[in-house]
């Protein structure tokens, strides 16, 4: 073992887990699903390597949320910034959390209107960390693990970053700290090794 980031996921089981900004983090994964929705969004395909197929790129950002200024942001505010309620986790103009998203209602700089406007899809397993208190100012060092998997990350994943960068509302809340992109294998058969498909490939 070479590096360890450690976070926690709180969640009902069967429920979205909720970020340390209390909303809930994950409800898109259901639009893909399915064997042909992991297909389509996560597993990496014939054009990737041999010993990448069926395995997938794991996208991974340390994104500190700042919480003390998000607590003292009215929930109007909060909700605007995603484009959803935060106790349902519908979207704006929605009810219930898995209800078709109508982006013509979302906010212009909300994240989930940028998600979308990019047309693509990750599948997302992001973990809450929390790392003390900063020393200089007292407030909670804390935030998202942000996991991605995607099986093409220059089409999926790194749109949805340019988009974000300059017009997210959210970018007033968090700070990104760390960044990396790693090859993942696919899983194993009974008999074989981690990395085998490289090493013998
Ligand atoms: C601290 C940082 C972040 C927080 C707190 C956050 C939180 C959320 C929340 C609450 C949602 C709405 C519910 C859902 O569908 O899960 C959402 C959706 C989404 N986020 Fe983030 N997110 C963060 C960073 C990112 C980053 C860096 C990306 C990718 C570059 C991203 C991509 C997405 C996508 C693709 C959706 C789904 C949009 C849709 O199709 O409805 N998020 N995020």
């Amino acid at each position: 073992m070479k590096w360890m980031q450690e976070g926690f996921i709180s969640a009902t089981p069967g429920k979205t887990p909720r970020n340390l900004f209390g909303f809930k983090d994950g409800t898109a994964n259901g639009l893909h699903d399915s064997a042909s929705g992991y297909d389509d969004v996560v597993w990496a395909g014939k054009d990737e390597p041999a010993w990448l197929q069926g395995g997938s790129y794991m996208a991974y950002r340390k994104i500190r949320m700042l919480l003390e200024m998000w607590d003292r942001t009215s929930l109007t505010d909060q909700e605007a910034t995603f484009g959803r309620f935060k106790e349902s986790g519908a979207a704006f103009g929605a009810k219930g959390e898995f209800d078709t998203v109508d982006s013509s209602k979302l906010p212009d700089t909300s994240h989930v209107l940028l998600a979308k406007e990019s047309k693509q899809s990750i599948h997302r397993r992001a973990y809450s960390y929390t790392d003390g208190v900063d020393p200089r100012t007292g407030n909670v060092d804390a935030g998202l693990l942000f996991i991605s998997y995607q099986k093409n990350p220059e089409e999926q994943f790194i749109p949805m970053l340019r988009l974000m960068q300059n017009k997210d509302k959210l970018n007033e809340y968090t700070m990104h700290v760390a960044s990396a992109l790693f090859a993942c294998p696919r899983g194993l058969r009974e008999g074989q090794y981690i990395g085998q498909n490289i090493l013998e490939g």
